[in-house]
């Protein structure tokens, strides 16, 4: 009897273990999957000195904007970008446009 408790124990440990390590991965982290996007795309006018009114150069300035950066990823007004790409079917060396992946990367963060 009290080797099938261990048996049992054992095989709850490694269930509990397989799925905490399971949502690890599914879930979105700042520093794996969002910062590179920011630091990458927002980061250029997002710093002190630059245009835009708040700095997002490291999680502690992130942070307080997740839901303000959200939104305006989903809406896609940021990054601000000029060019119409439904008139135009060049090729712009400096877009910064997020990719839908980077998008829905940023909206599942937070
Ligand atoms: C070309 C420069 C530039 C880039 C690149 C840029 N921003 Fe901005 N951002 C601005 C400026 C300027 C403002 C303030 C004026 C405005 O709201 O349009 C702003 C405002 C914002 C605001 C709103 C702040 C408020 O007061 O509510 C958020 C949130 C934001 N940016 C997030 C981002 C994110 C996230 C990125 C990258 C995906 C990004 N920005 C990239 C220039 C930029």
């Amino acid at each position: 009897m009290k080797r099938l408790s261990i048996i049992l124990l054992v095989s709850l440990v490694a269930v509990v273990t397989l799925v905490a390590k399971r949502n690890q991965a599914a879930g979105v982290t700042f520093t794996r999957d969002v910062a590179p996007i920011i630091f990458n795309k927002c980061s250029i006018c997002h710093r002190p000195g630059e245009v835009a009114p708040m700095p997002l150069t490291s999680y502690q300035e992130v942070r307080p904007w997740s839901k303000a950066i959200r939104e305006e990823v989903a809406e896609r007004t940021m990054p601000p970008w000029f060019a119409d790409p439904h008139k135009s079917t060049l090729k712009f060396g400096n877009d910064r446009r997020l990719t839908q992946k980077e998008i829905e990367t940023i909206v599942a963060w937070g």
